[in-house]
């Protein structure tokens, strides 16, 4: 596995190649292997790219301690067949202030989120747009295979991927979970014993407003807001504190409606249990 720090490194190695490229901010497990793994058919070379990128933080959030595993990571990647590790210093990546930045429609990327963290799908944006010039510049463009857990973002990057005529084609990752149905996320590492038992109560309470939906909005006899208002309450109830627990339209995240059908809707849910914020969705 070749080791980039530098985009004149990474587009080197890259020129020619039909890259399929991995991005992530590194305390790589299980979920972003089955990405990688996912990735290594669709193109000729797999390139995985560590980066934690500040622009996607907010000030009081958790950029300095967000976990930092070089040498797991490098091993990880190493064992899972990624042919190229673009790990790029902040420098490299940002030479000077980043001023020309990507900003998402509003009307995906200021929701959910984007709601609790202003920002943050312009930081993302930003990085991804940089990161594809730096993976895909050097040749006719690949695959880039995002994770379905940041379903918005996976939208985000979709629209900007489709506006921007950017010669990449975006596959989505499905959600890699624990046995007990916790989606696998970095910031689990963040939850005590007793916070990890209790994570996976946000999984079942969208599972069970997904299960209440048709049957309770289609039907008439409640509206989705107070369906909503009570999974949220359900999380309170149990020590969390829920920022969202919605249904809303696949195809723009709008609020869903009872007249949307059945099989084109996905409750979403972010909430914080202790000083861990979780997020996880469920299609149905
Ligand atoms: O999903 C992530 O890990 C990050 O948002 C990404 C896409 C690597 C951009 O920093």
């Amino acid at each position: 596995m070749l080791i980039a720090r530098s985009i004149p490194e990474l587009r080197a190695a890259l020129a020619g190649r039909r890259p399929a490229f991995v991005p992530t901010m590194g305390n790589l497990h299980e979920g972003h292997l089955s990405l990688v793994r996912q990735a290594r058919p669709l193109g000729d070379t797999t390139v995985v790219s560590i980066f934690v990128n500040r622009l996607q933080f907010l000030p009081h959030e958790d950029f300095d301690s967000y976990p930092r595993t070089w040498d797991a990571d490098r091993a990880k990647l190493q064992a899972a067949g990624c042919d190229v590790l673009f790990a790029p210093r902040e420098t490299d990546l940002y030479p000077e202030p980043q001023t020309f930045k990507v900003h998402p429609d509003p009307h995906l990327a200021d929701l959910l989120e984007g709601q609790f963290r202003p920002g943050f799908f312009t930081g993302v944006a930003t990085v991804v747009m940089k990161l594809f010039s730096c993976v895909f510049g050097a040749n006719g463009g690949g695959t880039a295979v995002f994770g379905r857990k940041d379903y918005q973002q996976l939208m985000v990057i979709r629209q900007m991927v489709r506006q921007f005529a950017l010669p990449v084609d975006v596959v989505a990752g499905d959600t890699s979970r624990a046995p007990d149905g916790l989606a696998l996320s970095s910031r689990n590492g963040y939850l005590n014993p007793q916070e990890r038992q209790e994570a996976v109560a946000l999984s079942h309470t969208l599972r069970s407003l997904a299960d209440r939906w048709a049957p309770a909005v289609a039907a008439g006899t409640l509206r989705g807001a107070d369906l909503e208002q009570q999974a949220m309450d359900t999380l309170r109830a149990r020590g969390w504190l829920p920022d969202y627990l919605t249904v809303r339209r696949r195809a723009d995240l709008q609020p869903a409606t009872a007249q949307d059908a059945p099989g084109s809707l996905v409750a979403l849910g972010a909430a914080r249990l202790g000083a861990t914020r979780l997020i996880d969705n469920l299609e149905f």
